[in-house]
């Protein structure tokens, strides 16, 4: 791959929690996955919220509620662009991905019916799995699971075997959270319309490193979480196409997603509104809006290239290790591996890299059937941001050598 001109020193300027120290040693931010670190550019847009204009939007005349809803709604536009949605009603403010996909599998309650049949990928996070397995329990459907290689790689072929005129919906993840697996979703996309099932795109773990057309891929619905790429926890978005958003009932009642209240009956709002009751998270949806300004001001090409630098060094370099396993070997990957050495368990080496000022995440990773695939408790699991350096992975191969001769 062609080296970038990409300059992490400067871009990690922007990070104030870049500067700290954990432990007494300089914090080595390597679990990106769970949550990224935010810049001072969405820092002051919600100090400038509070400060200046914190109101309640779509209901007041005042000149604060306006405002507010005005850089509220501004903010979905920012996120119709991003995911080059048709319309910025088909973008749902929600408050990360696990409520979107919730409030889509809430939905089908009406329309799935006992017999019908759900396919899930063998490598999804519990929030794709068990808001299906409620939804199967409520209506009698069955969930079928597309296999996986010992790469972490989805067996299309399998996949194909498994759709049928019974299958009508599936969904899976764009990038796995666990593996780093970049999941082929316009074939799965195409292939389950050809047998007219809906498809929902966990995009959570996928946002942070590539720009999603929701258009290109013609996805029914795609969802992700603000605070995985650069904004604050507390929001994400769900897109939908307007055809399903039409004909799915609304997730929750209350103020805001009503036309018409009566003792008698309720008319619901237009969308997106009829899926938003109650006050939401109006400071989040505007940091949200911010955080993508910020990464799209970056370039999401650099960035995918710098961080598959990233993740090539430190795949090399953290296999010099003797005994040490990656899960998750597709040639497709985005910047994460996760990993154990033979012998020690996960927690044990996160435990003793924290001690050193880096932070990882061990454990399942809210992903057990992957665990149990490999027979594994976890894993080690470092995940790289375009804000991170060479210096830094050498600093996690020196900890997990000096991790295992503690530990063996
Ligand atoms: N889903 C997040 C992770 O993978 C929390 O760590």
């Amino acid at each position: 791959m062609e080296k970038t001109t990409f300059d992490p020193k400067t871009i990690r300027k922007d990070f104030p929690i870049l500067k700290r120290e954990v432990n007494g040693k300089p914090l080595v931010y390597f679990d990106n996955a769970a949550t990224s670190q935010t810049p001072q550019q969405v820092i002051d847009a919600i100090v400038d919220y509070y400060s200046n204009y914190n109101a309640n939007i779509h209901r007041g005349v005042h000149a604060l509620s306006q405002e507010a809803t005005d850089r509220y709604e501004q903010a979905r536009i920012k996120i119709q662009k991003h995911f080059n949605a048709a319309a910025s009603h088909e973008i749902i403010f929600t408050s990360g991905t696990t409520h979107g996909i919730n409030l889509v599998a809430n939905g089908f309650s009406s329309i799935v019916k006992a017999g019908d049949e759900l396919l899930v990928s063998a490598m999804e996070h519990h929030s794709n799995i068990v808001p299906w397995q409620m939804l199967c329990e409520r209506t009698g459907a069955v969930l079928k699971v597309i296999p996986m290689n010992q790469d972490g790689e989805l067996l299309l072929g399998e996949y194909r075997k498994l759709l049928s005129d019974r299958t009508k919906l599936v969904f899976c993840n764009h990038v796995s959270n666990a593996l780093g697996t970049v999941n082929p979703i316009k074939t799965i996309i195409d292939e389950a319309h050809k047998v007219g099932a809906a498809v929902l795109i966990d995009g959570a773990q996928a946002a942070p490193h590539i720009k999603a057309d929701v258009q290109a891929l013609e996805v029914d619905f795609y969802t992700v979480s603000a605070h995985k790429m650069c904004g604050p926890t507390g929001v994400g978005m769900l897109y939908g196409k307007e055809e399903w958003l039409n004909i799915l009932p609304p997730y929750q009642g209350g103020g805001e997603m009503i036309a018409e209240v009566t003792f008698e009956k309720t008319t619901y709002a237009e969308l997106p509104h009829k899926f938003e009751a109650g006050t939401p998270n109006i400071c989040g949806g505007i940091a949200f809006g911010a955080a993508l300004d910020y990464m799209n001001a970056i370039g999401f090409d650099g960035i995918a290239a710098y961080e598959h630098e990233l993740l090539i060094y430190a795949t090399e370099r953290l296999l010099t290790i003797e005994g040490l396993r990656i899960y998750g070997t597709s040639e497709n990957k985005t910047s994460v591996i996760s990993f154990n050495i033979e012998g020690i368990h996960p927690y044990d080496i996160g435990s003793i890299l924290d001690k050193l000022g880096i932070a990882v995440r061990t454990g399942h990773h809210c992903a057990q059937p992957i665990m149990d695939f490999y027979k594994i408790p976890g894993t080690v699991r470092a995940s790289f941001s375009f804000y991170n350096t060479k210096a830094e992975i050498d600093a996690l191969v020196e900890g997990v050598k000096r991790a295992k001769a503690m530990l063996i």
